[in-house]
């Protein structure tokens, strides 16, 4: 009999020999049988017990690896339709031995297996030549060097095998990035995703671009971000594509998209949110110029946003930040004396520039914090006043800078610091941690411990990471 080299049995490349080394190995105990159709029962008596054969899906696709286990049962082999620490041989096709390896690993991680299951004593990844090999031969042939998959390229030191928590807020994620020109990459896609008003993929894109930041040194091979969590099929191709072409496609026609740039545009007027600025592109409004020709009724935020359109768009550097706290310092103290200002948002994270200065106001006596915001806005706004009324003889003298206050009761200070420190992912995996991690619920105000019925009272940070059961992450790491 030999339905066996049809073009669907084709002869592999050849391949040099390999064997995971044990400390290597990590078991995977599921592959994705959602897509498989390969039977589960096997009615055949099987002959060759020792050899315990898994065919790997991968670039295999689901109907091969079906006709290829019906073909291998019906010659006594046995053949699992799972990963397990029982199988002794895996055989894949067109896949290297990273890349089978590499599977494996993100396999287990799907699966949820993050410990490790005690190794077989050996495997073996084979090249499916070894399968149809044997299939001619109706036994298990003996494995040659050719049958066996390339050795992993890196020795298992230099291989890089990161770990990576699923949460950033169980990562201290600085601001000193390895991998920037990838994770930019991917908050362009985040961006645009936003920008469509699709959140969960803007948040997928977020993700990915923070584990990249996460990592301890730069990624040379897409390879190596197998397995890691948040790294989705999208962003390891894009990944992929920068690392071997120098920049991706995707990206880049996404940067000169009209949409893309029109939003950026719009959203980028203070005051105008991506369903206004949706609103206007659809009526072929793309840019400010156009906008202010258009005759659009704008409100008041808005109005101001165009007027001071240039200046607003211009980063906010340190220095300037430590100026408008001195300023902020000085109105305060003046309309509230004992009140306390925190610097807070990316400055606070050691950002050297931001979109806006961020402060946090509070008064060490429960309930005087009430009406600081008011009293401090009135008092700058005089001042304004009297600055713009000296400066008006001479040039302009100042530029227009978006700071936000914040104001909270002593009781709430440390709630309130921690969720507006940031970075927005890190804030959005503090909560989602607390909810689903610790069934809390977290909030700028407060945390509620849902199974105990109860608030957990904080004086500081410190204290809050304690209730949720994260390790403390100062500032500086919150950079996710
Ligand atoms: P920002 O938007 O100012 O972000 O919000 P940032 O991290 O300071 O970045 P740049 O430097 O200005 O560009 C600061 C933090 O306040 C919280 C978020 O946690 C965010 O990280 N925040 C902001 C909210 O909770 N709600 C908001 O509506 C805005
Ligand atoms: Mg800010």
């Amino acid at each position: 009999m030999r339905p066996i080299l049809d073009d669907r049995l084709r002869a592999p490349e050849k391949r040099n020999p390999t064997m995971v080394p044990l400390k290597r190995r990590r078991v995977v105990s599921s592959c994705d049988s959602s897509t498989s159709d390969v039977s589960n029962t096997n009615n055949n008596r099987i002959k060759f017990q020792q050899q315990v054969l898994f065919l790997l899906e991968r670039k295999m696709g689901s109907s091969r690896r079906a006709f290829l286990t019906r073909l291998g049962r019906s010659k006594g082999f046995r053949i699992e339709e799972r990963f397990s620490e029982s199988v002794t041989h895996v055989i894949s096709e067109n896949n290297s031995g990273d890349e089978v390896w590499a599977w494996l690993n993100s396999a287990q991680e799907e699966g949820g297996h993050h410990g490790q299951p005690p190794a077989p004593p050996a495997v073996r990844l084979l090249d499916i030549s070894w399968y149809t090999e044997s299939m001619h031969e109706g036994r298990p042939v003996e494995i040659q060097d050719r049958h066996t998959l390339q050795e992993p390229q890196q020795n298992a030191e230099e291989l890089p095998l990161f770990s990576v928590p699923s949460y950033a807020c169980q990562r201290s994620t600085t601001l000193h990035s390895h991998n920037l020109l990838l994770s930019d990459a991917l908050s362009v896609l985040a961006q645009s995703a936003e920008l469509a008003e699709d959140e969960g993929r803007g948040v997928a894109f977020r993700r990915a671009a923070a584990v990249l930041n996460f990592l301890p040194k730069a990624i040379s091979a897409a390879e190596h971000l197998r397995g890691l969590p948040s790294l989705g099929e999208h962003s390891l191709r894009v990944v992929q594509e920068i690392l071997e072409d120098g920049s991706s496609r995707e990206v880049e026609s996404t940067k000169q998209s009209d949409q893309y740039r029109a939003m950026k545009a719009l959203t980028g007027i203070f005051g105008v949110g991506v369903k206004t600025a949706h609103r206007w592109f659809k009526l072929g409004i793309h840019t400010l110029a156009q906008l202010e020709d258009s005759g659009q009724a704008l409100n008041h935020t808005q109005q101001a946003g165009v007027q001071h359109y240039s200046d607003l768009n211009q980063p906010v550097t340190k220095a300037e930040a430590d100026a408008i706290g001195h300023l902020v310092e000085t109105a305060v103290v003046a309309v509230s004396p004992g009140a306390q200002v925190t610097l807070i948002g990316g400055f606070r994270r050691g950002k050297v520039t931001g979109h806006d200065v961020d402060f946090l106001l509070t008064h060490p006596e429960e309930g005087k914090e009430d009406g600081l915001i008011f009293k401090v806005v009135a008092w700058l706004e005089a001042q304004e006043g009297r600055s713009l009324d000296d400066g008006k003889e001479t040039q302009k003298a100042w530029r227009a800078v978006r700071v936000d206050l914040v104001v909270s009761p002593k009781s709430q200070y440390a709630f309130a610091l921690l969720g507006w420190t940031g970075s927005k992912l890190f804030e959005r995996d503090l909560r989602r941690w607390a909810g689903h991690e610790r069934s809390m619920s977290l909030s700028s105000h407060a945390l509620f411990d849902i199974k105990q019925g109860k608030h957990l009272r904080a004086d500081s940070e410190e204290e809050i990471f304690a209730h949720l059961g994260l390790d403390y992450i100062p500032p500086s790491g919150r950079n996710a």
